[in-house]
Formats: C-alpha cells, structure tokens, sequence
C-alpha cells in the first residue's frame, strides 16, 4: 500500500469511528454533543472517500445503514438456542405464585433479588456480532430458525455495527437478544404520512415495526425510524457475569442500548410496586409497553431453576391489564377516503373505553373482516393499545345468535355510485368516480387541513353541508365563497362565517410545501411536499415537470413520480389548480435566505409556544437558521415557551443562550 493509500485509509477509519460515536451519542444515549449539520458533513466526507475508493468498503460502515437494494426473498437463520416465550402473570396474585415457586424450587425463603423491565411491545430480534461486527440480525421466526434481516436492521441506528472497547473487549462471538420497537410518536406521523397518501395506515406501533422489518427493499426500512432496547443473551456470550443486571452492564459498555427504566427489585413487594408505577406512566412513555418482565438477577439461580415446558421458569411477563371492553356492532359501513379508498368501519354500540365514549372502530381493510369474521351483530371486544383508534380485537362467539349479517364490500360507491375496484397485490378496494362527493369532502378537508392551508373553522360539518348545496365542487370553489353565503348556512354566525373567509384569504400567502401538501396528491405527504417545493420552487414547473425529471429528485421513486404526473395530467387538476392560482394564491417558495441573519445558527425549541410550532420554524428557517431537535454543546439558541421540559435544563447546563418568545421576535426582527 503506497504512502497516499495509508493516508487515506486511516481518514477513512477515523471518520467511520467519529460518525459511529455520534451516532450513539444521539440515537443510545439520547445526548448528542454535535449540531446535525456538522454529522452531515462528516458523513458526506466519508461518502465521497468510500466512493473514490471502493477497495476500503466495509459492510460495518455507517455509510451501510441507508439500506440496500431489494432482496427476493430472506434467508432462513436457525437460532443457537432456541427463541422462546415467558410465562404470564395476569394479575398481582398471579405474580405472587410466581415469586413462591421461586422460592419453593430453590427451596431458600430469602427473599429473591429480581430485575423488572418494562415489557417492550415490539418484534424480538437476535443479533449476531463476531470480532466485534455485526454479521447477522434475525427474526425470531417459529422460534428455532428464524428470518435474516440483517440489512434491515443495519439502518437501526441504535444498534452498533461493530461493539465498543468498552472496559472489557468484546469477545469473539456475542449473541445478543431484544426487541426492536416503533416509537409512538414516529408512528404517529408515519400514520399521518400514510393517510396523506391515501395508504392504509398500520394498525399499532407492533405492527408498523413488523412492517418495517419484513422489507425486502432496507431503503425502506431506512426511512422509518425504528429502535432497539436488548435485554437477553442468546447464546454464547462470552460475558463473565453473575448477574443479570452485570450483564446487562457489559452490553451497554459494548454500545447496546439497555433500557434506562430497568430497575433491582428485591422481593415481590418491590416488583409489584414498579408494575404499579409503570402501570402509571406507560402512556408517557416514548414507546408501548404491555406489562414488566420480571427476571431473577442471579445467573445461577437462573441455571438451577432452569426450564418448564418451553419457558424459562426464572422469568414471567407480568401482564398490565388491556384496556377492553364488549360492545355490539350495530353496522359496518364503506367509508370513502380522498383517494378513493374505502376503509370497513364498524358502527359500535357505545361504550365507555380507557376514559372516552367509543362508538366506532377502523376495521382496516376487507382481508381483516375477513380474518378476524366480524359480522354485523356481532358483540366483539374492542381495544384501544396506548393512544391509538380502538381496534375490534375480536368475536365474542359465544354471543352469536345466529342473526348476523357478513359485511360485503358492496360493488359501487355508497356515495357516488361509481364502481368499486380492487387493484392487483393492493389490500385497499377504491371508488374509481372522478367526482365522487365523498372524495371530494375527504380532499377539502385535506386542502384545509393544519398542515396544509390551515383554514382554521372549516370543520366536517360545514364542508359536508357546502358540497351538499353545491357551493364547492372542488378546492377553487372556495374563494368564491362570501361571508354572506357562508352566514345563511345552518349554525353559522355571521362572525364565525367572516372568520372563515378570513381565514380563506390568508391561504392566498401560503407557502408552496403547504399548496403541494394541500392539492392531496397520492403518494405525496409532508415531507414529499417539502422535497417537491424545494427542488421546483415555484407550482408551475412542478405541473410541467416529465417522470423522468421528477425520478431524478432526491426521494421520489418511480410510484411516486407516476402518481404525481397523473395527478397533473388529470385536467379537471388542471382546471382546479388554474381557478386556485387565478382567484389570487400565490405560493411563495420557502427561500432560506443564504447569508441571512441566523445563517448557521442552531435552535431547540421547547415548552409550549403561543403560535403553531411549525410556523415558528419556517420563521426561524427563512433566515437561514436551522431546527434541531436535541439541545448538544453546539446548539446556539434555545427558544422556551410555557412549560420547558429537560431541554431547558441542558442548555442550562451546557450555558447556551436561552430565549423566550419575545426574545426571538426580536431576533428575528418580527
Ligand atoms: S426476556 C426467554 N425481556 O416478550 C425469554 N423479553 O413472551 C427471554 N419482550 O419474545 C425474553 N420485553 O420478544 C425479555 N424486557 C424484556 C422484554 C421481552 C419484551 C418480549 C420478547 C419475548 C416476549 C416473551
């Protein structure tokens, strides 16, 4: 190796270790010490390396966790020792029989020393480290062998790809177990994003992350922001420990994530006690949990009580009880999304549920009717998993007389009367109308939604009765509307209606991520419609723009860039788009202004704010700053509404400039 290629060789190494010390720093520990734009610089560094010379690739790279190109199909891993499940614990007596056959197998009445975690509901994964690297990721599968998603996992930025020296070196081979887990609040705006796109959204945080794991294509997987906590071994570890809890200890010095809500419980009491607490704050947990898993802390005591059936008899999940209920579907109707999509909905006797009246729940799509045989007349237990739609667990079938009714998708629109088509490899059944008044609700709703237009008081009610009396046929139709028209309507004040109008004349200085988001464009949600906006920059050559022009835009693939060109082709998009741009709105490109007065600054934001935090971001951008979401060393400004949480103690901490609202209006020279 000449001089030159050491050189290089050695930036290379250095940068792939500086980038996976950050990476941990955010993503396991939750405490960046640098800006984003300073990890993006240095990993474009390591990209533009990697790319100039190929011979120093390495499957350990960071560069590796953006994913893959698509696979056929996942390989099958069997597992060293087999993935097994625990025994439940339904109840605190349930526990307590738990803790007293402890006791009686090792015939001891010491009182037991225990670690509670909480009990992640999420996918169980193995990982497989050898030298250090991680070389498979695994399913758990039947238990004995299970899925090779090692490429899926690889863009978990939780979990390293090659260990840390931590005090002791990692051994030859470590097999590790945990859960990999869909935090609420990503899932939340994955779910949002779906629906933007009129896809079907996943049922619960378990399921999205099990979508996401199943990917053939890992670029997929990249995009969704999944998590892993481990909490097991799986076979040879190489780790000396006589605890549990050592154990655990020697992971996270290895850079495995271990969840910091662990606790040592000595005897029931104490376990008891977390299960209650964490029963408490499960809902403000970053992640869903459905109950503790209690394990007994010594390794030999584990060894001596050994197995039952095909559970450890050292451990139990102790359940939290669901949030259920009974009730009666009285109906199940069609109902018709934006795009067409019809979504089963089952009309529910109402009941009280987890604190709200709910009376009716998403059934999904035609394959879950099915599977789950939900029938009108049915009584089903209902569900409702953190806080999330309440979903049909199931049929009580020893409730069913014999009167039900099966739900079939009817044949033509409910509203529209226009065929029903299901296309090929697609769960969703869609209403093909052109007009149909239901799409055409759901996308008026769309254009004024929060995050698009945000034209606050045009609310279900008063864009259903609009379409009624034919005021609105499409989104221009709403600026024909006068304070006059909108006052003769019913329950409509004549303040409320010039509210409306108001609020429909402030569209006109919108934003063009806002306008794209808002025109309801499948496939496009915020993000895209920020992607879109800012590499077009104006509507009309995004209009104009070929398949081929928009494949080539960072995020687009081929889907989206045919349904984007469709959308635009359609002219009846064409005509509406027109009248939209005639009656007098003018979507402004967001321009950062290069060289303005924030240029390079970073800004937190926390606590509540007096105005929409969105908005205050696209104020604080529009001068070249930039938003972050966690508060490091090199984070400039941090801005404190009503309220501030932790971040606010950081930057304390760390003695950066912390602002209050009017502070930053005076920054910003507002
Ligand atoms: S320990 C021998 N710890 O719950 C089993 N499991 O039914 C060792 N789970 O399949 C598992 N959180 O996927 C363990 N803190 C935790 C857990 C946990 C969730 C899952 C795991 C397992 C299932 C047990």
């Amino acid at each position: 190796m000449t001089v030159s290629k050491q050189t290089i060789r050695d930036e290379i190494d250095a940068l792939r270790q500086r980038i996976e010390h950050h990476i941990h720093r955010y993503h396991v520990l939750d405490d960046p010490e640098i800006a984003d734009s300073e990890y993006d610089r240095l990993f474009k560094r390591l990209v533009e390396l990697e790319e100039a010379h190929p011979e120093f690739a390495s499957p350990s790279s960071p560069t590796q966790r953006v994913g893959a190109p698509a696979a056929d199909k996942f390989e099958t891993v069997p597992h060293t020792v087999p993935m097994l499940s625990l025994g439940n614990a339904m109840s605190e007596d349930e526990f307590r029989e738990f803790d007293e056959r402890i006791h009686r197998s090792l015939r001891s009445t010491e009182p037991i020393e225990y670690v509670a975690e909480p009990k992640l509901d999420g996918l169980g994964v193995e990982l497989i480290y050898e030298d250090g690297a991680l070389v498979v990721a695994s399913t758990r599968g039947d238990g004995v062998n299970g899925e090779n998603i090692t490429a899926n996992v690889k863009t978990i930025r939780a979990v390293p790809l090659r260990l840390h020296k931590g005090a002791a070196a990692p051994p030859a081979r470590l097999e590790v177990r945990g859960e990999v887990i869909f935090p609420k609040q990503a899932f939340a705006s994955l779910n949002q994003e779906r629906a933007n796109r009129g896809e079907p959204v996943f049922a619960n945080p378990r399921n999205a992350a099990a979508g996401s794991l199943r990917q053939l294509d890992s670029r997929i997987t990249a995009t969704r922001a999944l998590d892993m906590f481990c909490y097991a071994p799986g076979g040879p570890t190489g780790i000396t420990a006589a605890t549990h809890w050592e154990f655990l200890a020697t992971l996270r010095r290895w850079g495995l994530k271990i969840n910091p809500e662990n606790r040592i419980c000595h005897g029931p009491d104490e376990v008891i006690e977390y299960h209650r607490s964490m029963g408490a704050r499960r809902a403000g947990l970053g992640y869903d949990v459905d109950g503790v898993v209690c394990k007994v802390n010594r390794l030999d005591l584990q060894q001596q009580l050994g197995m039952v059936a095909r559970s450890p008899r050292w451990a139990v999940a102790f359940k939290f009880k669901a949030q259920q209920a009974q009730t009666r579907v009285n109906n199940i109707i069609p109902s018709v999304g934006r795009t067409g999509a019809i979504t089963p909905v089952a009309e529910l006797e109402p009941v009280a549920l987890a604190g709200v009246t709910v009376s009716n729940a998403s059934l999904h799509n035609m394959d879950e009717v099915v599977r789950k045989d939900v029938r009108i007349g049915d009584t089903v237990v209902i569900e409702r998993a953190g806080d999330v739609i309440p979903y049909v667990v199931g049929v009580v079938l020893e409730q069913r007389t014999g009167n039900e009714r099966k739900f079939h998708m009817p044949k033509a629109c409910p509203v529209c009367g226009s065929p029903i088509v299901r296309e090929e490899g697609e769960a969703a059944f869609r209403c093909i109308g052109m007009s149909c008044p239901a799409k055409l609700r759901e996308s008026i709703r769309h254009y004024a939604s929060k995050h698009a237009l945000n034209i606050d008081g045009l609310g279900d009610k008063l864009v259903a009765q609009l379409i009624d009396k034919g005021l609105v046929r499409n989104i221009a139709d709403l600026y024909t509307l006068t304070t006059q028209t909108l006052a003769d309507l019913d329950r409509m004040g004549k303040k409320s209606a010039q509210n409306i109008i108001d609020a429909i004349e402030a569209t006109k200085q919108t934003t063009l991520p806002r306008f794209v988001l808002g025109l309801g464009i499948p496939q496009v949600g915020e993000h895209m419609a920020d992607v879109l906006a800012e590499r077009f920059g104006t509507i009309e050559p995004l209009q104009q723009a070929s398949e081929e022009q928009l494949l080539a835009v960072r995020d687009v693939g081929p889907e989206t860039a045919r349904e984007i060109r469709a959308f635009f082709e359609a002219p009846q998009n064409q005509q509406a788009i027109k009248a939209v741009l005639d009656a007098g709105v003018h979507p402004k490109a967001e321009q950062r202004v290069a060289g303005g007065e924030l240029e390079g600054k970073t800004f937190v934001l926390t606590g509540t704010l007096s105005r929409p935090r969105d908005q205050v971001a696209r104020a604080i951008s529009a001068q070249g700053g930039r938003i972050t979401s966690s508060v490091s060393k090199t984070t400039d400004y941090v801005v404190a509404g009503d309220d501030p949480g932790s971040k606010l103690e950081k930057a304390q901490k760390f003695g950066i400039t912390v602002l209050s609202e009017s502070d930053l209006r005076v920054l910003l020279g507002e």
